[in-house]
């Protein structure tokens, strides 16, 4: 195949590794360099566009590395790339640098946490249809449940640099506080905001947190703590945008909240992925057909993984 056959501005290219750093108990953030093409090409990757990675080749950490629930699927067969979005992308002299922010938790992941700098990975992308940035808007509202957080952490950097007079807040929920995706400790603020999480504070956006335990934030579900909280202003609707990833179940939660507060609302969607740009179908999304009661199916790699919450029909 070559790089022709993908399209404009993307491609199939090497990587190589400067980073692989455990920021959790399973989660860890890889740093991948870009040079000529492939530079040029992930340079202009927009939040929530995503890149298939080839973790095949790449030998498993030794077992005591291993948590025991994984040991039994760590040992199967990767037949496919993985697709992963970005939480930074950042171009200086001709190189370009991509950060994948990811949880280990099964065969391909597993072996991605054995990538060390020096190291060579293949990786098609850029993929997919990012988020796109609010015309005329003043709140932007980012919600993120799980792994989530990384293509919003990305969103909030470049809302920063394209959309300076933008308030955003951002929302990140998980089941326990160590399974918040985040790496360093967090700072209470204040009793009325919430948090100070250093991804997201490093562009000026607070944060607000949600733990379903109550071992940090809100105790209860992100959508539940979001929902109080909107509840708790008196936003225009006009004015405020919603961009949000995670579990499915969480984001067909968002896409009724934005629907009653009539709020715009953009989400990121997940499919399992073969191929990752359009040819083998297996990323089905269903969708409204605009002002008709008919339904069709769109593809998560091609026409998303963002859609707007108003076209999609949800399983969960
Ligand atoms: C557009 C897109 C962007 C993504 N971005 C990230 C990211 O930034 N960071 C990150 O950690 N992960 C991300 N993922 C998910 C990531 O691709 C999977 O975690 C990875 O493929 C798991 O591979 P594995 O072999 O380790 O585990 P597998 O054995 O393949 O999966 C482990 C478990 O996760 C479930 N799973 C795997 N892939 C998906 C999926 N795509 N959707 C729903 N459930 C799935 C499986 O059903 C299984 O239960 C993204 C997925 C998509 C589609
Ligand atoms: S993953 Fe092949 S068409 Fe979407």
């Amino acid at each position: 195949m070559t790089n022709e056959s993908f399209g404009p501005n993307k491609g199939m290219f090497d990587a190589a590794v400067f980073a692989n750093k455990q920021i959790g108990q399973r989660f860890y953030r890889l740093g991948l360099e870009f040079s000529a093409d492939a530079a040029a090409a992930f340079a202009k990757a927009s939040p929530g566009q995503f890149a298939e990675l080839d973790l095949s080749g790449i030998a498993l950490p030794p077992v005591e590395g291993i948590a025991e629930d994984l040991r039994d699927v760590s040992e199967r067969k990767i037949l496919l790339r993985r697709p992963f979005s970005f939480c930074d992308v950042s171009s200086h002299r001709g190189k370009t640098k991509v950060e994948i922010l990811y949880c280990a938790l099964g065969p391909a992941t597993l072996r991605m946490t054995a990538l060390s700098a020096g190291k060579s990975v293949s990786v098609i992308g850029p993929l997919g249809n990012g988020f796109r940035m609010p015309a005329g808007k003043k709140m932007v509202l980012l919600v993120s449940g799980g792994m989530g957080a990384g293509p919003l952490i990305h969103l909030a950097k470049t809302l920063t640099a394209d959309c300076p007079d933008v308030e955003a807040i951002a929302f990140a929920g998980a089941k326990t506080k160590t399974e918040l995706p985040f790496e360093k400790p967090t700072d209470e603020i204040s009793q009325q905001l919430g948090f100070s999480l250093h991804e997201f504070a490093r562009f000026g956006v607070e944060s607000v947190l949600a733990t379903d335990d109550g071992s940090i934030g809100y105790q209860g579900l992100i959508t539940d703590c979001f929902s109080k909280w909107l509840g708790q202003r008196s936003l225009l609707a006009r004015d405020a945008i919603i961009y949000s990833c995670g579990p499915e179940k969480m984001l067909a939660r968002m896409a009724k909240i934005a629907e009653d507060k009539k709020i715009d609302c953009q989400i990121s969607m997940e499919r399992m992925m073969a191929c990752g740009f359009g040819v083998c179908q297996s990323c089905a999304v269903k969708c409204k057909v605009n002002g008709s009661g008919e339904t069709l199916y769109k593809l998560c790699c091609k026409d998303g993984p963002v859609f707007d919450t108003r076209e999609v029909i949800f399983s969960a």
